[in-house]
C-alpha cells in the first residue's frame, strides 16, 4: 500500500521501530496467534461467499493459486507462487509506506505487504490497510502477467510524477484503477479492485448499486476525477481488458501532465456529455 491511501491524521499503527532502510521488516508469520488465523478465515469465507457472483474471473483464477484460505499467508510461501509466474516478490511492511520507498518497490518487482492484521471489530471497515487488504486485496493480480506489467510500470511512473510535482493526477489512477476498477466481461460488469475485493459491502456495492456512476475508462478524464476515501465510491471506472489499461499508460505522460495543469478537476459525482456511461446513478444516499 501506498501513504496516501486512505490518509489520515491520525498516528500509523504498525510497529516501525524494526524497520530496514528500504522500509521493509520480518513478517514474522511464527507469531501471529490462533485468533488472528481465524479471523483471516473469516475474512476469507465471506469474501469467497461472493467472490464468484461479483469478482472478475482473472482475480478468482490467481486468487485459488495462492491456496491462502486457512489462515494468514506465510509471504515467503506466497512469493514462490507469484514469482514463478511473473517475476514479482512479497515484502512484509509495518504498514502504510514512505511514497518513493512504494514506488522504487514496484519499480522492482516487490509488493509491500502490510503485516498486522485488523481487530475482530474492525470485520467490516478499518482506516489503514492491513494484511488481509493487502494480500488478499493486491497479490492475486500480481500472478496476471499484463497486470503485473502495468503496477510495475506504475512505479516507475511514480518515481517520475514524485520528481514532476504531478502525484495527485496519478494517485488517481491508482485510485480508480487499482483499488476500485471494474471489468466489463461477456457475464456483465465484475470488480478486480484491491480495495473493493478486501470489503464485502463494496464487493456488492459496486455491482448491485443504482447508486454509483459506472463509466467508462478514459486516461486523461480518469486522472482529472477528484475521490472519495471515507465512504463507498460515487464513480467506478470500467476496463475492457487490462491490456487497455496497461496500453493507454505506455504513452509519456509527461506532455499528458502539462496539458491537465491548466485543467480543471471533476467532481466524484460528475458525468459529463463525453463518457461512455454504462450506468449513470442515482446519487449516494447518505444517512442523515
Ligand atoms: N507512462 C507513464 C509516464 O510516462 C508511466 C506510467 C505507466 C504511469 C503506467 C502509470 C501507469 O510517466
Ligand atoms: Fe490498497
Amino acid at each position: 500500500m501506498l501513504k496516501t491511501e486512505g490518509k489520515t491524521d491520525t498516528p500509523l499503527r504498525g510497529d516501525y521501530s524494526a524497520m530496514r532502510a528500504d522500509y521493509t521488516i520480518e513478517q514474522g508469520w511464527e507469531k501471529y496467534t490462533d485468533e488472528e488465523h481465524a479471523l483471516w478465515r473469516q475474512l476469507y469465507e465471506r469474501q469467497t461467499a461472493l467472490l464468484p457472483r461479483y469478482a472478475a474471473p482473472e482475480y478468482l483464477e490467481c486468487l485459488g493459486r495462492l491456496n491462502a484460505a486457512d489462515g494468514i499467508p506465510d509471504f515467503r510461501r506466497a512469493t514462490e507462487v507469484v514469482h514463478k509466474a511473473t517475476g514479482w516478490e512479497l515484502v512484509a511492511v509495518p504498514g502504510l509506506i514512505d511514497e518513493n520507498a512504494f514506488f522504487t518497490h514496484l519499480s522492482e518487482r516487490r509488493f509491500p505487504v502490510t503485516n498486522w492484521l485488523r481487530t475482530p471489530e474492525e470485520m467490516d471497515y478499518l482506516v489503514e490497510p492491513d494484511v488481509f487488504h493487502d494480500f488478499f486485496g493486491h497479490v492475486p493480480l500480481l500472478i496476471h502477467p499484463v497486470f503485473a506489467d502495468y503496477m510495475q510500470a506504475y512505479g516507475k511512473g511514480g518515481l517520475r510524477a514524485m520528481k514532476l510535482g504531478t502525484m495527485e493526477n496519478l494517485t488517481r489512477l491508482y485510485w480508480y484503477m487499482v483499488e476500485f476498477g471494474l471489468l466489463n466481461t461477456k457475464d456483465g460488469l465484475k470488480a478486480y479492485g484491491a480495495g473493493i475485493l478486501s470489503s464485502a459491502g463494496e464487493t456488492v456495492y459496486c455491482i448491485e448499486s443504482p447508486e454509483p456512476n459506472r463509466i467508462g475508462f478514459d486516461l486523461e478524464r480518469v486522472m482529472r476525477t477528484k475521490y472519495r476515501i471515507d465512504d463507498y465510491q460515487e464513480t467506478y471506472f470500467v476496463l475492457e481488458s487490462y491490456e487497455q489499461l496497461f496500453d493507454a499508460t505506455s504513452q509519456d505522460f509527461g506532455p499528458i501532465y502539462e496539458r491537465l495543469r491548466g485543467l480543471p478537476d471533476f467532481a466524484a459525482t460528475e458525468v459529463l456529455p463525453d463518457d461512455k456511461v454504462y450506468t449513470r446513478g442515482t446519487g449516494r444516499k447518505r444517512a442523515a
